[in-house]
C-alpha cells in the first residue's frame, strides 16, 4: 500500500473567513452511486454532538453510495473510528481498541478500518497511526469529509489513503444526512471556534468559525419537520457568534426567530458561550413557544485568575449576573454548565469560588471534567502542579454539590404537570415509558397508549438526583 502525504495542521491559521458568495455544494460523483453495493459499514462515533453528526453525514454518503449499516465491526466491510480528542482518556479508549484490532485485520485483509474526528487533525496522533497502527486504511481530517466518497474509493483499490488538511475551507451545503432519531435531529449552524480557551483543543482540531447560510438551515429543520421530526437541537461550539463571520449582528437571535418559524415543536441549542450572550437571545426564547426553556452554559471555573488563565474573557461577577438576568426574564429556565477542576495552578481557595459560584447559581446539572493537558495548547506549557489525587478529590467534591442542587430543583418539579417528548420504554425498565420535558429534564413515567414521538403531558410524583417520575395524564 502506498502513503499519501500528511499535511500537518496549521495550529497557527487564525482569521481566516469563508466566503459565502462561493459557497459549494455537495454531489456524488455518478460512477460512486453502486461502490457500495452488497457491501456494509459500521461507524463507531465519540465525543460531542458535533461528531454525532458527523457520523449522520458519513452515514448518509455511504447510503447514496449503496452500502447497508452492520451491528459492528465483525460483520463490516467498512468501519469508522469518528474521534475526539478533548481529553486525553477519548484518546487512549480509541488507541486501545484499533490496537486490539489488529488480529482481526490481519485475518481478514480485505475489510477497511478508517479514522476520522478531532483526533485525525492531530499531527502527532496521525504519525503515530502510521508507523504503529498498519490495521488503519484511511484516516481523514475533520475538513476533509466532503471528500470521503473520494477517499474511500482510493482504499477500496488497495492505497492507505490520509488526508489531513489544515485548512477548513469553505463551508459545503448539502451534504447528505442519513438521521440516526425518528424525531430528534441535529442541525450545524455553524463549525469550528475562535474562541482559544487555553486548555482546550478544539479551535485547532474544528477550525475558525465558519456560518452556513440562513436558507440552507431553515431548509434542514423544514426537512427534519416533514419527516416527522418534533425537536431539532441547532449545533456550534458556540452558537452566539453565529452569523459573526457573514457580517451580521445578532445573528443567532435572529436565526432563532427564523427557525422558530418553521413550526417544529422543539428548538434547542448547543453550546453557548458567556462572552457572546445577548439578552436579545433570551428574549427570543421567551417570546417563542417552541424554543425551549433550558440554557447550557458553560462557566469552567468560579474565580476570575483561573478564568483569565483559560482566556475566557469574562469573570465570576459577569457570569453570575448574566445569570439573574436570566432568570428574571425566564424564572422556569434550566441551567446547565461545565466546569474543570485541576486546572494548573489551581489553589483550594480557588476551587472554593468555583464551589460558591455552584452555590450561588444552584444549576440544574452540569457536566464536569478533570482538566487534561492537550498537547499544542497553552495550558499544556503551564506547569501542572495538582496533584491527581487532589484533582480527583476536587471532582468528587463538585459532583455531589451539583447532585445536591440538581435534586433540590427536581424536587421543586414534584406536583407539576411537564410537556414530555416521549422516546419510548426506558432501557432499565421497559413497562416504563422515558423522555425529556420542555425543561430537558429526564422524565420516566407509566401510561396507556401513549406512542414514542408523542408529545404529552406528565404530572409528576417523585424526584431523583437526575430524572423524575410521574404519570401521564
Ligand atoms: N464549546 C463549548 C463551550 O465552550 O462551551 C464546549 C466545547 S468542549 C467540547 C466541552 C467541554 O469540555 C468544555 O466546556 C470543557 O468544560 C471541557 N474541556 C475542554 N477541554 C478540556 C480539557 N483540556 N480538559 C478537561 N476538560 C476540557
Ligand atoms: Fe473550546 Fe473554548 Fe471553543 Fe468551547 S469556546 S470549543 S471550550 S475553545
Ligand atoms: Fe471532541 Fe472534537 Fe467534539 S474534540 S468534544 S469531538 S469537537
Amino acid at each position: 500500500m502506498n502513503k499519501q502525504e500528511y499535511i500537518l495542521p496549521d495550529h497557527k491559521a487564525e482569521g481566516r473567513r469563508s466566503n459565502p458568495a462561493g459557497r459549494s455544494v455537495f454531489e456524488l460523483k455518478s460512477e460512486q452511486k453502486n461502490l457500495g453495493n452488497g457491501k456494509t459499514y459500521f461507524i463507531r462515533t465519540y465525543g460531542c454532538q458535533a461528531n454525532v453528526r458527523d457520523g449522520e453525514t458519513l452515514s448518509g454518503m455511504l447510503e447514496e453510495m449503496g452500502f447497508q449499516p452492520a451491528e459492528g465491526y465483525e460483520d463490516a466491510d467498512l468501519t469508522i473510528f469518528n474521534t475526539c480528542a478533548v481529553r486525553h482518556a477519548a484518546e487512549e479508549h480509541v488507541l486501545g481498541e484499533i490496537g486490539s484490532l489488529r488480529p482481526f485485520k490481519e485475518a481478514h485483509p480485505d475489510k477497511i478500518f478508517a479514522l476520522c474526528g478531532c483526533m485525525a487533525q492531530e499531527e502527532g496522533i496521525v504519525k503515530d497511526l502510521i508507523r504503529k497502527y498498519p490495521q488503519v486504511d484511511l484516516v481523514f481530517g475533520t475538513h476533509n469529509i466532503a471528500r470521503f466518497p473520494d477517499l474511500l474509493e482510493e482504499a477500496m483499490n488497495g492505497k492507505r489513503t490520509i488526508e489531513v488538511t489544515s485548512n477548513e475551507g469553505s463551508v459545503i451545503e448539502n451534504l447528505p444526512v442519513h438521521r440516526s432519531h425518528p424525531w430528534k435531529g441535529f442541525v450545524n449552524i455553524m463549525y469550528g471556534c475562535n474562541k482559544f480557551c487555553t486548555y482546550c483543543i478544539v479551535p485547532y482540531t474544528r477550525g475558525r468559525e465558519r456560518s452556513r447560510l440562513e436558507s440552507y438551515i431553515i431548509e434542514e429543520t423544514r426537512q427534519l419537520k416533514e419527516r416527522g421530526g418534533k425537536e431539532v437541537t441547532l449545533l456550534g461550539q458556540n452558537v452566539n457568534a453565529y452569523g459573526k463571520d457573514l457580517g451580521m449582528e445578532d445573528g443567532f437571535t435572529h436565526l432563532l426567530r427564523k427557525v422558530s418559524e418553521t413550526g417544529i415543536d422543539r428548538i434547542r441549542f448547543y453550546s453557548s458561550h458567556p462572552r457572546d450572550y445577548s439578552v436579545t437571545t433570551i428574549d427570543a426564547m421567551r417570546d417563542c413557544p417552541n424554543i425551549m426553556p433550558a440554557l447550557h452554559l458553560p462557566v469552567q471555573s468560579g474565580c476570575d485568575e483561573i478564568l483569565k488563565r483559560m482566556n475566557r474573557g469574562y469573570t465570576a461577577e459577569h457570569f453570575r449576573k448574566l445569570f439573574d438576568d436570566m432568570k428574571a426574564r425566564i424564572p422556569d429556565l434550566t441551567f446547565t454548565t461545565d466546569l474543570i477542576v485541576g486546572f494548573p495552578g489551581e489553589t483550594d481557595e480557588q476551587f472554593q469560588e468555583t464551589l460558591d459560584l455552584v452555590d450561588y447559581c444552584h444549576f440544574d446539572s452540569a457536566f464536569t471534567f478533570v482538566y487534561s493537558p492537550r498537547e499544542g495548547t497553552p495550558a499544556a506549557a503551564m506547569e501542572d502542579n495538582v496533584p491527581l489525587s487532589v484533582k480527583k478529590e476536587r471532582l468528587q467534591i463538585l459532583n455531589e454539590r451539583i447532585g445536591k442542587y440538581a435534586r433540590e430543583n427536581n424536587e421543586a418539579a414534584v406536583g407539576k404537570t411537564l410537556k414530555v417528548l416521549c422516546d419510548g420504554p426506558s432501557k432499565k425498565n421497559e413497562n416504563v415509558l422515558c423522555g425529556y420535558s420542555e425543561e430537558n429534564r429526564l422524565v420516566n413515567f407509566t401510561g396507556n397508549g401513549i406512542q414514542a414521538g408523542e408529545i404529552c403531558d406528565v404530572k409528576i410524583t417523585e424526584a431523583r438526583s437526575f430524572s423524575l417520575y410521574g404519570e401521564a395524564l
